[in-house]
């Protein structure tokens, strides 16, 4: 379904969503037809992920994936979207470096991609790059909880229960300035409290419904993931069968002089 007059969906416009009381839907995109394909939907916000890494780039983690190639990706994706607010992941380690440095890579991806916002992993160990860059008029999403970026620190993808510091991390980056934040892998009641704590959207994978809205990796979602789906994800699709189906019968044409047929000569 297509909701053309549907207004751009600004920063101010996503923060009011959780005062009106209305669910936030947002997807991950990594090139111009998903991009324009989910934007055509009227779901609220699109992620340039840095999960790229992993479903796009078939790396292990999200480690690898480098600044130039997220920009890469979120130009095409800030392109296509004429609707959604889009978003996109600093990737490790484009923030650690200092606030001087981690402006100029945010303000890199907002200049060269045409997106509206970054990401970058952190709560109370970020307040300070957070600060500096919603200072420079770049708004920041906060990404608490489970931290891909931290997975070797942290040893794997694990649940995070430390109330305290969760909440903590939230308080802190609302304070620091951040817009919204991604709640990743948190338990539902934690999520809850979290998000009565915080004015700002929550916006949760793997942290139940109590959150402001919901994030999934559009890979997930479609069923184009072969490998170990998490308990959070759900399929809506799958179209790793259907591809299979698809080329499989593309080749037995081919084989059997059946493709093409008359109706796609040129006479
Ligand atoms: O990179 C990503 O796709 C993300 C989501 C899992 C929130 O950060």
């Amino acid at each position: 379904m297509t909701e053309k007059s549907t207004p751009r969906v600004t920063i101010p416009r996503f923060r009011a969503m959780k005062a009106e009381g209305r669910k936030i839907t947002m997807l991950t995109a990594y090139d111009h037809s998903m991009a324009r394909a989910l934007d055509e939907t009227g779901i609220e916000g699109i992620l340039v992920g840095d999960s790229m890494s992993m479903v796009v780039q078939g790396h292990p983690n999200t480690l690898p994936v480098t600044l130039d190639e997220m920009i890469y990706h979120a130009e095409m994706v800030g392109r296509a979207v004429r609707q959604a607010l889009v978003v996109v992941d600093m990737p490790f380690p484009s923030y650690h470096l200092g606030k001087h440095k981690a402006i100029e890579n945010a303000g890199r991806i907002l200049k060269e991609t045409r997106c509206q916002a970054v990401k970058l992993e952190g709560g109370e160990d970020q307040a300070d790059v957070i600060s500096a860059l919603t200072a420079a008029g770049i708004p920041v999403m906060a990404h608490c909880g489970l931290r891909p970026q931290s997975v070797h620190q942290t040893g794997g993808y694990k649940v995070q229960r430390d109330e305290h510091q969760l909440l903590t991390d939230a308080r802190t980056a609302e304070a620091a300035g951040a817009f919204s934040i991604v709640l990743e892998c948190v338990p539902a009641g934690i999520t809850r409290k979290i998000t009565d704590a915080v004015s700002i959207p929550t916006i949760g994978i793997g942290a139940g419904p109590a959150c402001d809205g919901q994030v999934l990796v559009i890979n997930d979602l479609l069923g184009m993931t072969s490998d170990y789906m998490p308990r959070f994800v759900k399929k809506y699709a799958d179209l790793s069968t259907t591809i299979r189906e698809a080329v499989g019968e593309f080749r037995n044409e081919v084989r059997e002089g059946k493709f093409p047929g008359s109706e796609h000569l040129y006479e």
